[in-house]
């Protein structure tokens, strides 16, 4: 064991005991290029409770730092919040090593915890909206259904006034600041921004529900614990985080126009710059995003607060370029709401690839504006004069609130 390696006190009765993983930049096929971490919680009392563990092979660094605190074996009580790898990956080592009297879930986390493991796990169920206590600590439990799975939800420690809150209100960032008020702001709007476009835009009705619901809850909270990034402690950044989150769930389409490509020879390439400047000439932002040098997930991040999606590709045997399809796939599993766009591209023969993207498109509930643009292999000027009206006559509906 690394003893090292040291718990960081957050409150009275809580270390943050999890694990800072530097390294990882593909996080299930979501660039990840500031690193994340997997916060694990230790609640001191009577009877120490651990909340969530961390990916797992980051469990030897989590028990360091618990060590740092108390014998691991005191631990009476595991609570986990969420059943994914990420923060259930260290639970059957953590359950050998401490023997716990009980582990905690909710009944979904039950279900995916015994699917994920296979083995004999004795898991107590905690009921949505029951309050607990637990030696002499007390907590109320709010399941968060398909936030962002079945069997999330949120545990809230009273004495402390701690929501932990798993993957909500989290960011994929490995920070040696353990508190956002240390961080720069900028990033996390960033990191916040990008985590909510990859992870949680499919579930958009569920987040809205949540927090109208919020204040009904009567929950004093002083500080939010999610599991991967740093630990909102300050009233000005909790309501500064929710109120991201209740206008990214918005979708409120803005005067923004994403324009994604990828090309072969540089006629689709050349399509997009005079699209871009046709948006640029009505003052509406524009993102040109070439696949060849941009992820899908930051594709996914600049829609988060676009109005619009214009999406380009070269046709090659009879297909749309493989890049543009992976976006597409992607995007249709994200769901992204209140855009109108359109499709261009150029081609040899064929020509399938645009009417494909705007099958697609249209999949994605895009609706569809103006007419596509195809041309034969080079585009000429007449061709690129069209592509700056597409991307005119675009941002003007955007402006007009289309
Ligand atoms: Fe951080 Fe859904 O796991």
């Amino acid at each position: 064991m690394n003893n090292s390696l040291e718990a960081i006190k957050i409150s009275d009765r809580v270390y943050w005991v999890g694990a800072i993983d530097n390294e990882i930049r593909d996080f299930h096929g979501y660039s990840t290029l500031r690193g994340t971490t997997y916060n694990a919680y230790l609640i001191l009392g009577e009877k120490p409770i651990l909340i969530d563990t961390v990916k797992a092979p980051f469990f030897s660094e989590m028990m360091a730092r618990i060590s740092s605190v108390i014998e691991p074996e005191k631990i009476s009580y595991i609570i986990s919040n969420h059943a994914e790898m990420d923060h259930s990956g260290s639970l059957l080592p953590t359950i050998e090593a401490i023997q716990p009297e009980k582990v905690f879930a909710s009944k979904m986390g039950i279900a995916a915890l015994k699917s994920h493991f296979h083995s004999q796990l004795d898991l107590t169920e905690i009921k949505n909206g029951g309050k607990f206590t637990l030696g002499d600590a007390s907590f109320e439990c709010i399941e968060t259904r398909m936030l962002h799975w079945p069997d999330s939800m949120f545990t809230y420690f009273a004495d402390d006034k701690i929501l932990f809150s798993q993957d909500g209100f989290g960011m994929h960032l490995a920070t040696d600041k353990m508190f956002a008020d240390q961080n720069d702001k900028s990033i996390l709007e960033h990191e916040a921004m990008k985590y909510f476009a990859n992870i949680l835009l499919p579930y958009t009705t569920f987040v809205t529900k949540l927090l109208t619901a919020f204040p009904s809850l009567n929950l004093d909270i002083k500080m939010l614990a999610p599991d991967h990034g740093p630990v909102w402690r300050t009233h000005e950044d909790i309501s500064w985080i929710m109120t991201l989150w209740k206008k990214w769930a918005e979708q409120k389409p803005t005067e923004k126009v994403v324009v994604i490509y990828d090309t072969m020879w540089n006629s689709t390439a050349k399509m997009a710059k005079s699209i871009a400047d046709g948006i640029m000439a009505e003052n509406v932002t524009v993102k040109v995003m070439p696949l060849s040098v941009f992820h899908r997930s930051d594709v996914a991040a600049e829609l988060l607060e676009a109005g619009a999606l214009i999406m380009g590709s070269p046709t090659i045997n009879n297909q749309m370029f493989p890049t543009v399809a992976d976006a597409l796939c992607y995007l249709k599993g994200l769901k992204p709401q209140n855009l109108i766009g359109q499709a261009f591209g150029s081609h040899g023969w064929s020509g399938e690839a645009v009417k494909l993207i705007q099958n697609d498109l249209e999949t994605l509930k895009v609706k569809l504006v103006e007419n596509p643009i195809k041309t034969n292999y080079v585009p000429d000027n007449n061709c690129l004069a069209e592509c700056r009206k597409l991307g005119q006559s675009i941002a003007r509906m955007l402006k007009n609130g289309h």
